[in-house]
């Protein structure tokens, strides 16, 4: 089976000027907006949205978005995870509504934060927790404190990782080397100075990077989801808390992604033990906040190193992090929204959207898979999973994919503009899926895609 990319251009023009003709408000509001906003959007990767320009949004409610032109979507990008929960889920908004009566931020704590903190701990296992205003701070200021207590220089991250705009992250293998990731912006200092980088999955290269001794922490998500769903072989997290252990390294898990997991993220699913925890994104159910947490000897340790007369310059921290709105709104989040009875029923309806996509993949026979992970799924046009990111970045098409989104898309299903990802909230139904599955079947059999 090859892909005809011929066939492929003629569909994906057909899908851009049927995008083009059907939002004629969108485009009118992307052409004012650049006049006044850098490229025409407020934030700057919302140009690579498939189609040419973003959708301008109206209003969202729990898995469906609209947009100025009145066209409702099936919303299975959920703001790429910040809207896990399905938007404006009613106890975070009433939450919300109560908070915002009564002041969004004091600098001082208000109780819900002392609730999200034995929540966060009774879910986690890790019993101090600090809140952060978004994950890539959470992960920016875990990095520092692992820094600091460890007295070591470096990071190590896994290929193709994803932690948000974090410096050291965004670093790449390439030939064996360590170099800067293609598009990283204005980076400090060159990444191969701050951070190793190893396969995910690699036992030996891990062990080897870690033996120069210099390596603060591992930053790593449990499963990677962010160059697609790579899952982790079998004790490999057994060996990568005790390889971290043995070096005086610490291992930090972000599970900002993989809390699609369940409630208490890949952690709690898969019995891992983390010296500390990030995780933002829909913890508030949509509004900014972010969070990480330590453990006993992790916490003992910072104490040990923390200057109260220098405590706010340290690079730890942000004005408006654990403001009372945020705080308020992850209360609500995880007591009524983020919940077991969440997880079941999101779980079996990625479990069906698998399904469903695993079928035509096998009538059409075509050469791609499925991945799962809790609420997560995505396919894949490659026909074995990969094991690392090295393997799945090598599988990015980025036409193909560009075709699916838009074909999708314009059938109104929003799709997670970064590979073929969707994540199902509560809201969903059984009849949602199943239409996913037939747009699925109508795009990529439209027109001998392949021969
Ligand atoms: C695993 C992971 N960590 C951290 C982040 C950063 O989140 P934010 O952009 O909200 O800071 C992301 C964003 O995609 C992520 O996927």
């Amino acid at each position: 089976m090859s892909l005809d990319r011929g066939r492929l251009g003629a569909l994906l023009a057909d899908e851009e000027r049927r995008f083009r003709e059907a939002h004629p408000r969108s485009l009118a509001l992307f052409e004012r907006a650049r006049r006044s906003l850098l490229g025409g959007v407020p934030m700057h990767w919302m140009v690579r949205w498939a189609g040419g320009f973003p959708l301008f949004v109206t209003a969202g409610e729990g898995a469906h978005l609209t947009d100025v032109d009145g066209h409702r979507y099936l919303d299975l990008c959920l703001g790429d995870t910040g809207a896990m929960t399905g938007h404006a889920p009613a106890p975070t908004v009433e939450a919300v509504r109560a908070q915002a009566g009564r002041g969004f931020t004091f600098m001082l704590p208000t109780e819900d934060a002392v609730w999200v903190g034995e929540e966060l701990a009774r879910r986690f296992g890790l019993p101090y927790w600090q809140f952060a205003v978004t994950a890539t701070d959470a992960n920016r200021f875990a990095i520092r404190l692992a820094r600091e207590i460890t007295g070591r220089p470096r990071i190590l991250v896994f290929n193709w990782c994803y932690h948000g705009t974090v410096d050291e992250t965004f670093a790449i293998l390439r030939d064996g080397r360590v170099v800067a990731r293609d598009g990283n912006v204005g980076p400090p200092v060159d990444p191969a100075v701050t951070t190793r980088v190893v396969e995910f999955n690699d036992v030996f290269a891990l062990e080897a990077a870690l033996a120069h001794g210099d390596v603060a922490c591992v930053l790593a998500e449990p499963a990677l989801t962010n160059v697609g769903i790579v899952h982790p072989e079998p004790g490999f997290h057994a060996a990568l808390r005790e390889l971290t252990r043995r070096a005086g390294t610490l291992l930090i898990i972000d599970e900002t992604h993989t809390i699609c997991t369940g409630p208490g993220g890949y952690t709690r699913a898969h019995g891992l033990d983390p010296d500390i925890l990030t995780l933002g994104k829909p913890v508030a159910g949509g509004v900014t906040g972010a969070v990480y947490g330590l453990s006993d000897a992790v916490a003992d340790r910072v104490r040990a190193h923390s200057r109260l007369d220098v405590a706010d310059t340290g690079g730890i921290g942000g004005t408006l992090a654990a403001n009372a709105l945020a705080s308020a709104a992850m209360r609500a989040t995880l007591e009524h929204v983020l919940t077991d009875a969440s997880f079941r029923r999101t779980i079996p309806l990625a479990e069906r959207f698998a399904v469903g996509v695993e079928h035509v993949i096998a009538e059409l026979s075509l050469p791609w898979i499925v991945k799962r992970l809790g609420c997560r799924v995505e396919y894949w046009f490659r026909p074995a999973a990969p094991r690392n990111g090295g393997e799945a970045a090598a599988a990015v098409d980025p036409d193909l994919e560009r075709y699916m989104h838009l074909a999708a898309l314009n059938r109104e299903i929003l799709l997670t503009p970064f590979h073929n990802m969707a994540l199902l909230a509560p809201a969903v139904t059984e009849n949602d899926v199943d239409r996913h599955t037939e747009v699925f079947r109508e795009s990529v059999g439209a027109g001998g895609l392949y021969h």
